[in-house]
């Protein structure tokens, strides 16, 4: 990854934040019945997702959605942040099934219209990669715990390994002579971690089912930690007893550890985690610089899982 560098961003492209509320008044109306558009038990792939509002929201200004959806990483895609929304466009993220396996006692294989019937709820989550910038996304999806359930992790499982598909024939950087990373990409959490209701499979964003560039058709997002764990485009899920490798940890362990929990104490050996540029807004450079929020901000609901852990060791 490498370090942020600010997109200059016409101002035609920022989707005014008023458009973004009548979308959420449309889906409003339609769950209470009026608009058959987002009928409940609607189809996966259609561009509206009804989700009921849920209690996260960090009462701050969302990001506009042209940001959220054009300065991503996703390396399969390519390593620049203009890439994915470039390369993606061949990606067929349907039609989908997650392998959800290990030590559970009823593994299965799950297609998106049954993750659907979970329940989508829309969470306002802040999200901060590695590099310092920072994004507040109205993520569309469903705590990870709900599907963990369905397949009754045994007593001797503590931790879920993910793996992102593997589709050289529609990802460009899988079928290159030099390829950035190992694939398939994979990510790792803790069970109890997994089982947070912070945790959530994220199947769209801003009332819509997710831009490929964004991990389409489904991915994780743990808002306390830094942006490397949300992987994306998921096809298995694996409860494990031993921890299981991370891309970037295995390609760099002391530059992002296992838990990568955003910390402003610890910083990156190549720039400081004290400070985060929150993407859009108008500023001039640095004008959108903040203090980064132990745990981004979510300390209250998460720091007793690591209780007694050295974070400066456990980084
Ligand atoms: N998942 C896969 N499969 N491949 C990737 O390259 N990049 C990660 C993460 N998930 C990545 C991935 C990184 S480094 C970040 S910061 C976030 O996705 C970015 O998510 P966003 O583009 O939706 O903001």
């Amino acid at each position: 990854m490498r370090p942020y560098r600010p997109l200059a961003i016409p101002a035609s492209e920022i989707t005014p934040e008023a458009h973004y509320f009548q979308r959420r008044d449309i889906l409003r109306m339609a769950a209470a019945g009026g608009l058959a558009l987002a009928a409940p038990g609607l189809a996966f792939g259609t561009e509206m997702l009804e989700a009921k509002p849920s209690s996260y929201d960090p009462g701050e200004d969302l990001t506009p959605e042209a940001d959220v959806t054009s300065f991503n990483n996703f390396y399969e895609f390519g390593t620049g942040k203009a890439d994915p929304a470039k390369n993606s466009g061949q990606f067929n993220p349907r039609p989908w099934t997650i392998q959800v396996d290990g030590m559970v006692g009823k593994p299965a294989e799950f297609d998106l219209d049954a993750l659907m019937a979970l329940g989508l709820e829309e969470r306002i989550y802040r999200m901060r990669c590695v590099e310092a910038w920072s994004m507040v996304i109205p993520w569309i999806g469903f705590p990870l715990a709900s599907l963990l359930d369905k397949v009754e992790p045994l007593g001797s499982a503590k931790y879920v390994a993910f793996e992102t598909v593997v589709r050289p024939e529609e990802m460009p950087e899988q079928r290159g002579v030099f390829q950035p990373l190992p694939w398939p990409y994979v990510e790792g959490l803790r069970l109890d971690e997994a089982r947070h209701p912070l945790t959530i499979l994220s199947m769209g964003l801003y009332g819509k089912t997710l831009p490929n560039q964004n991990g389409a058709p489904v991915r994780l997002v743990t808002p306390w930690k830094y942006g490397f764990k949300g992987i994306k485009s998921i096809v298995r899920i694996t409860l494990t007893e031993e921890q299981p490798v991370s891309t970037w940890n295995r390609l760099a362990p002391n530059e992002y550890g296992f838990y990568a929990n955003v910390n402003p104490a610890v910083d990156h050996p190549r720039w400081s985690q004290a400070t985060e540029n929150r993407v859009g807004g108008g500023g001039f450079f640095g004008s959108n610089d903040r203090p980064t929020l132990p745990f981004n901000g979510y300390g209250d609901e998460v720091a007793s899982l690591y209780d007694g852990m050295d974070l400066t060791v456990n980084f």
